[in-house]
């Protein structure tokens, strides 16, 4: 843990490089550098100094913006970068090399403060594992190339456990969490967030306002925010929930225009976490964004045991309205395809309706996983 001390005295809300402004509608390409260099001397001058970017974001252009608003015009002290693996392009060990050198020249550094495979789930541990990835992450590491080494995930609990387990040598990890999905049974970030607790791994944490669904909550919950803090945005509430965890050390916002680092700075600057109270009206705004509910599954689990083609029927049902409720969340495809590595895919229903059966609640189950696999079998 001394190791990780810089990062317990960073202030905890992170830059996060994938949602900056563009200058044509559709094309995420088209980075508006001027408002992305002011966005980052405004954060910087503000005393943080967290920047999270990846290889895919901007279809390749969000390092190379990083590079031109934050490393060519700032010292390279009074900042942390952080960048990740791109793990499903790696075929073979030679092409971890050169991935991270081409991130390196795309950054124009020559180190990585924070370093992370990206995205671990099943399919993507199994993978690093055949490449020997971890391997890759230790030696970066003895080389000063990645001072801090890591992964970013979107899978169970359970995986993170093992994972965690396996690969003592991994210092922290970046996990979703955010209110609504925080007991969520598909996302589970409580139990995710607990695991890595029990491992003394910090948690860096994405998706703090569920990739901005959660600045745009329903009228009735936005009323309960501003009786309680009338002059506190929508977004303020998610990011600090995320924030108030003892184990969070930074809280990752995707900020897409001044007005968003200006919000974000503002309350995080002198950070107070979430009192009582606030977890109260926290608790309520949750029932009442879960209430406008498309399936009314309870995952009381009484219909999984007997499906022939073990099909996680109450984590589907849970995805689908996670992703009816809030269509810009695009990991939610991720925890499907993690699931499905394991168990049958919606598609693999042979409606023998066993399972609707002993649904207490009435669910069409065989119509319902139609619906999931429209949108989630692709
Ligand atoms: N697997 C991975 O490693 C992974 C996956 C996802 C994300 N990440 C990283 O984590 C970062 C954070 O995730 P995210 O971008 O999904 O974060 P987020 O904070 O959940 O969502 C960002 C969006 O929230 C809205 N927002 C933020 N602050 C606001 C404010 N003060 N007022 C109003 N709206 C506000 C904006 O959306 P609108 O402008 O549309 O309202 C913004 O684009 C990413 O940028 C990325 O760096 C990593
Ligand atoms: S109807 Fe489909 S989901 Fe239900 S038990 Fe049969 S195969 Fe499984
Ligand atoms: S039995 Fe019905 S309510 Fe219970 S988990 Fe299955 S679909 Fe959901």
């Amino acid at each position: 843990m001394e190791k990780m001390k810089k990062m317990e005295k960073m202030k905890k809300l992170g830059f996060g490089m994938m949602r900056l402004p563009i200058t044509e509608a559709g094309n995420p390409k088209s980075i508006d550098q001027e408002r992305v260099n002011r966005m980052v001397d405004y954060y910087l001058e503000k005393g943080f100094t967290y920047f999270d970017t990846a290889y895919p974001y901007h279809q390749g252009m969000s390092e190379a913006a990083t590079r031109r608003a934050l490393v060519e015009r700032h010292p390279r002290d009074a900042f942390a970068l952080a960048d990740k693996m791109p793990v499903w392009l790696v075929a073979g060990q030679e092409d971890y090399r050169k991935l991270f050198d081409e991130q390196l020249e795309r950054c124009g550094v020559d180190y990585f403060d924070y370093y992370l495979l990206h995205s671990l789930g099943e399919k993507y541990y199994a993978d690093t594992l055949k490449t020997d990835g971890f391997a890759f992450m230790k030696t970066l590491k003895s080389e000063g190339k990645a001072k801090h080494i890591g992964f970013s995930y979107h899978d169970s609990a359970e995986r993170l456990d093992r994972i965690l387990a396996e690969h003592p040598e991994m210092e922290f990890v970046q996990l979703q969490i955010n209110y609504i999905d925080w007991e969520n049974e598909s996302i589970e970030s409580r139990k995710c967030y607990e695991t890595a607790t029990k491992h003394k791994k910090p948690v860096i944490v994405m998706e703090p306002v569920k990739g901005g669904s959660l600045a745009d909550v329903p009228e009735e919950a936005k009323k309960l925010f501003e009786a309680c803090r009338p002059n506190m945005s929508p977004a303020s509430w998610a990011v600090r929930f995320a924030a108030s965890l003892d184990n969070v050390r930074v809280v990752l916002s995707g900020m897409g225009n001044l007005e968003q680092v200006v919000d974000n700075t503002g309350y995080m600057t002198d950070f107070e976490p979430l009192n009582e109270a606030e977890y109260g009206v926290i608790a309520k705004a949750t029932e009442i964004i879960n209430s406008s509910i498309a399936i009314p599954c309870t995952a009381c689990l009484y219909c999984v045991d007997g499906c022939p083609r073990n099909i996680p029927i109450p984590q589907f049902f849970s995805l689908y309205n996670n992703q009816a409720r809030f269509r810009r969340v695009p990991s939610h495809v991720s925890y499907y395809l993690n699931l499905t590595q394991r168990h049958g895919k919606a598609s693999d229903c042979v409606e023998c309706r066993q399972c609707e059966q002993h649904c207490p609640q009435h669910i069409a189950i065989v119509e319902k996983l139609k619906e999931v696999s429209r949108v989630f079998d692709r």
